[in-house]
């Protein structure tokens, strides 16, 4: 029995993870987002209606389930606020289910207008951020100046700590960025507006996660964004702010590696990657519009148009190696139905080299051209397919093919948006 479970994306995001957790879900007892913040865009589609989450873990959907928004989260309550509201207006009802850390650093106006100040300035040097105000954040947070969740709960001390961020802030707007500034006070009463409807879910989330393992309560440890988008390990400069590999969860909880039971990564069986920044096997030609159609690859939170490529081989083994990955889970199979000839990136041909095992972090990845194996499309439908027995053959090829180039077995597949549509190809209750 795997009691505590870990899910992350293996790419640059957009995996669809959110729908893995919310299947998973249904077996645990806690959902645990960790690391990043409202620029996550998980999206879930529940008796047909799509609900589309930033902030709240994924799990939440399921009337059983306790969500924690853990320490290494970036927390912008009014969004946290707005995404309750839509969550009740859908009928989905958290009262005593959702929990933040008051540890948890907070993303406020002033860095979302630095984050968008910052990527004008870049010009085609942007980063491409969703602009919510996520680098900012995590600067804060590492300059120990963030003010925290737990400051809502003492006014006169949030008072004072907002009035210098806000002074500290607004010297750069307005003398760099020529921006505009912004009035400590009008933010002190959103903020105190706003903490009156989450007053009750601040708390210490250590205790509440450390008590859950101690009675062998199942949790899920939710990634957002994917690995190769890791502060550390991923692109970079063209990364996100926060670890999303599975260092993260370790400090952005306080859960120990050993509480850890299973590593699951999610793979989408092409790949995609909104924002700037080098992508080997991207494509450009009909495969490209193909793929955007029928993935409808456009951003959860920004509404971006997502670049498509083929599977990335090399990259794929680069994050079971950061991971420790347990097994994969295939995700989008079904929008592949259509193709008659699908390539995976087995290596990246360097100058004299071919380089099967790279790290994609310090890697000069634009002079690495992809060397491709290519194999026969099936041409069938197998959209909201439930069986791996009822799969085609050539798609059962392709699984086996992942699996060889990852070398970790492929756990789950999805076929399909609903929660319905995943194949379980072993039992991970066992
Ligand atoms: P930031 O996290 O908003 O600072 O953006 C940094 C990079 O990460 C940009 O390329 C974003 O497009 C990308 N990014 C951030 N969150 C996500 C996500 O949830 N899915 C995919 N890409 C993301």
């Amino acid at each position: 029995m795997k009691q505590n479970i870990v899910i992350l994306g293996t790419q640059w995001g957009d995996e669809g993870k959110g729908k893995i957790v919310d299947y998973l879900s249904k077996y645990s007892s806690y959902v645990v987002r960790f690391h990043g913040g409202h620029n996550a865009g998980h999206t879930l589609v529940v008796d047909q209606k799509k609900i589309v989450l930033h902030l709240i873990p994924s799990g939440l959907l399921h009337p059983n389930v306790i969500g924690i928004i853990s320490n290494g989260v970036v927390v912008s309550i009014s969004e946290l606020v707005k995404e309750i509201e839509m969550l009740k207006k859908n009928n989905f009802f958290i009262h005593q289910r959702l929990f933040i850390s008051d540890s948890a650093s907070l993303i406020l106006p002033f860095h979302i207008a630095m984050d968008i100040a910052r990527e004008k300035t870049l010009g085609i040097n942007a980063i491409g951020t969703t602009g919510r105000g996520i680098g900012p954040a995590y600067e804060d947070k590492i300059a120990r100046r963030s003010l925290r969740v737990g400051d809502l709960k003492n006014e006169k001390k949030l008072s004072l700590k907002l009035e210098k961020i806000v002074n500290y802030y607004n010297a750069q707007l307005v003398s760099i960025y020529k921006d505009k500034s912004f009035d400590y006070k009008v933010i002190l009463k959103d903020l105190l507006k706003f903490k009156n409807i989450i007053n009750d879910m601040i708390t210490d989330t250590n205790i509440i996660l450390y008590e859950a393992i101690k009675n062998k309560k199942m949790i899920i440890f939710e990634g957002a964004q994917g690995s190769l988008l890791d502060i550390d390990h991923g692109t970079y400069p063209y990364v996100t702010s926060s670890n999303s590999t599975v260092g993260g969860v370790i400090t952005g909880t306080g859960v120990g590696p050993k509480s850890l039971d299973y590593i699951l990564g999610v793979t989408k069986a092409y790949s995609t990657r909104v924002g700037n920044g080098p992508f080997p096997t991207e494509l450009f030609d009909e495969t490209d519009s193909y793929l955007s159609k029928e993935g409808n690859e456009f951003g959860s939170t920004t509404g971006r148009k997502r670049r498509t490529g083929w599977l990335d081989g090399v990259a794929l083994r680069y994050s079971v190696q950061l991971n420790s990955l347990s097994a994969l889970c295939i995700t989008k199979l079904d929008v592949l139905d259509n193709l008659k000839e699908i390539k995976i990136c087995i290596a990246y041909q360097n100058i004299n080299t071919l380089e099967f095992h790279t790290s994609l972090s310090c890697n000069n990845l634009e002079n690495m051209k992809p060397v491709y194996e290519v194999y026969p499309g099936w041409m069938k439908k197998t959209s909201g397919i439930k069986k791996i027995e009822d799969l085609p053959k050539a798609a059962k090829n392709y699984i086996k093919c992942i699996e060889k180039i990852a070398g970790i077995p492929v756990d789950m597949i999805s076929t399909g948006p609903d929660r319905n549509d995943t194949i379980l190809v072993r039992n991970l209750f066992l």
